[in-house]
């Protein structure tokens, strides 16, 4: 049975709590709070059964989503933040979080969407050099640097945004806990409280936090189960990509990924990132395979580079980034053991360009064919895409998503395909040459002039 939790509400205002305090954190009115037996959201008696209805009668008002202005961010959120949803992102120090929600909440203000950017962690001259930076110099959005959750909550309460920012959480902190802000009860009550508030009013709540090396501390993982949708904020190898993932989305498909690249003047949205990843690729080398990987709802165009050679130094060397290493493993046996192809005393190194993590089944043939062609030092066809699974006993195995890998390709202007033959239906639409691999010796066979 769930434990009852003694809340104090206030007379005033109706804000609830969990605590007791002299003064009403939320309408700062004296002597205000009152005990209530039940916790926020029960509405019966203590003891009483709960009440209960029909999923069919129950009514839901299909919010509204609000669109920030900036596309990539909007499609990372499902089309558009929910009002009343509290998202949390997180992300290295120094990737551009502050940068990105300064931005979108650039534009919402310019629309007249009442927003409230509160800085934790810099101060007002700090934001205002950021916001010259990006071209907000003389936005109309609101701003404060601020720390304490009392004055922060009083703060909503009076402006009432439609969206507001907290960054970071780890500098909040509660008046009434002694524990420093970033450690673990701070950082759940403060989110707690500013998610409950902002739920109550209908407000959007960003909550930026840090993610540590170690994880250990309190930071983004302890309040995934608070908020509706975490973001993550990454740096890909490229030194200028940013690449926003959402890893949970109640309101929307997770996995979705949005592309920014940072300059000077701020964060700018990568409208075709297939063009991005293949822009610096050397269509002659061998050991070069580009495929359609799927990002969520979206197709990619990834470059798979492998380097295999000779080992000179006893045990050869394996290294790969970008790709799963147990399936890698997996991979040079069955090249070794159903094609022939001697691995056994050869390094191998695999990558994927511009950093991008390619761990579905379906890089399997490109993998393959990106260390077929090192081995041999062939180039494979620079107008080819290839995608698909290889099973242990090498044969082609068909991959889910086909058309809109493939029409991703046609867009970029790719003029063969190297898919399973299992795939074949799907490539029906695809304008370019279509390779059907039913066993590795099928692909291979491209190799040697099959052309
Ligand atoms: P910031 O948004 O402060 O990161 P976070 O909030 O995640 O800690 O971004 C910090 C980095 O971004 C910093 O290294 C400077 C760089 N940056 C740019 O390259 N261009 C810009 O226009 C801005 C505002 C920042
Ligand atoms: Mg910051």
């Amino acid at each position: 049975m769930a434990r009852e939790k003694t809340t104090f509400v206030c007379a005033e205002c109706g804000a609830s709590f969990y605590r007791w305090s002299g003064r009403c954190p939320q309408c700062h009115e004296w002597d205000s709070l009152e005990e209530n037996r039940a916790g926020p959201g029960q509405r019966t008696e203590p003891g009483a059964p709960a009440a209960v209805t029909t999923l069919g009668a129950i009514g839901v008002e299909s919010g509204v989503r609000v669109l920030t202005g900036l596309p990539e961010f909007d499609r990372v959120l499902g089309g558009g933040i929910l009002p009343g949803s509290a998202i949390l992102l997180g992300g290295d120090p120094g990737v551009g979080k502050s940068t990105v929600l300064l931005q979108a909440l650039g534009r919402l203000a310019a629309r007249a969407v009442p927003c409230l950017y509160v800085s934790c962690e810099e101060s007002l001259e700090q934001v205002k050099m950021r916001a010259e930076r990006v071209g907000l110099g003389d936005s109309a959005l609101a701003v404060s640097a601020e720390t304490s959750l009392e004055s922060i909550l009083g703060l909503l309460a009076v402006q009432t945004p439609a969206v507001a920012v907290v960054d970071s959480i780890q500098r909040v902190a509660a008046g009434e806990l002694d524990s420093p802000p970033g450690s673990q009860r701070q950082v759940s009550t403060c989110a707690t409280a500013l998610t409950e508030a902002c739920k109550r009013d209908g407000c959007v709540l960003f909550l930026v936090g840090h993610v540590t090396k170690q994880g250990n501390i309190a930071g983004p993982r302890a309040l995934e189960h608070l908020v509706d949708t975490v973001l993550y904020f990454e740096s890909e190898r490229f030194q200028s990509l940013r690449i926003l993932r959402a890893a949970k989305n109640r309101f929307g498909a997770i996995d979705e990924i949005g592309v920014f690249e940072i300059g000077s003047d701020g964060l700018r949205e990568v409208g075709n990132p297939s063009e991005l990843f293949l822009a610096e690729r050397d269509t002659g080398a061998s050991g070069s395979v580009v495929m359609p990987t799927m990002e969520g709802t979206r197709a990619l165009l990834v470059e798979i580079q492998a380097l295999v050679g000779p080992s000179n130094y006893g045990t050869p060397e394996r290294k790969v980034s970008g790709v799963d290493y147990r399936r890698f493993s997996m991979l040079l046996s069955v090249l070794e053991r159903r094609a022939g192809l001697k691995m056994g005393g050869c390094d191998a190194f695999v990558n994927v360009a511009g950093g991008i993590r390619v761990y579905e089944p379906a890089a399997d043939l490109p993998l393959v064919l990106a260390l077929a062609s090192s081995f041999r030092d062939q180039p494979f066809f620079p107008d080819a895409v290839s995608v698909g699974e290889v099973g242990l006993g090498g044969e082609g195995r068909a991959v889910s998503r086909m058309g809109e890998r493939l029409k991703e390709a046609d867009k970029l202007g790719f003029a063969r395909a190297v898919i399973p033959a299992g795939n074949s239906g799907a490539a029906e639409r695809f304008g370019g040459q279509v390779h059907r691999v039913r066993h590795l010796g099928d692909a291979f066979g491209l190799f040697s002039g099959e052309r």
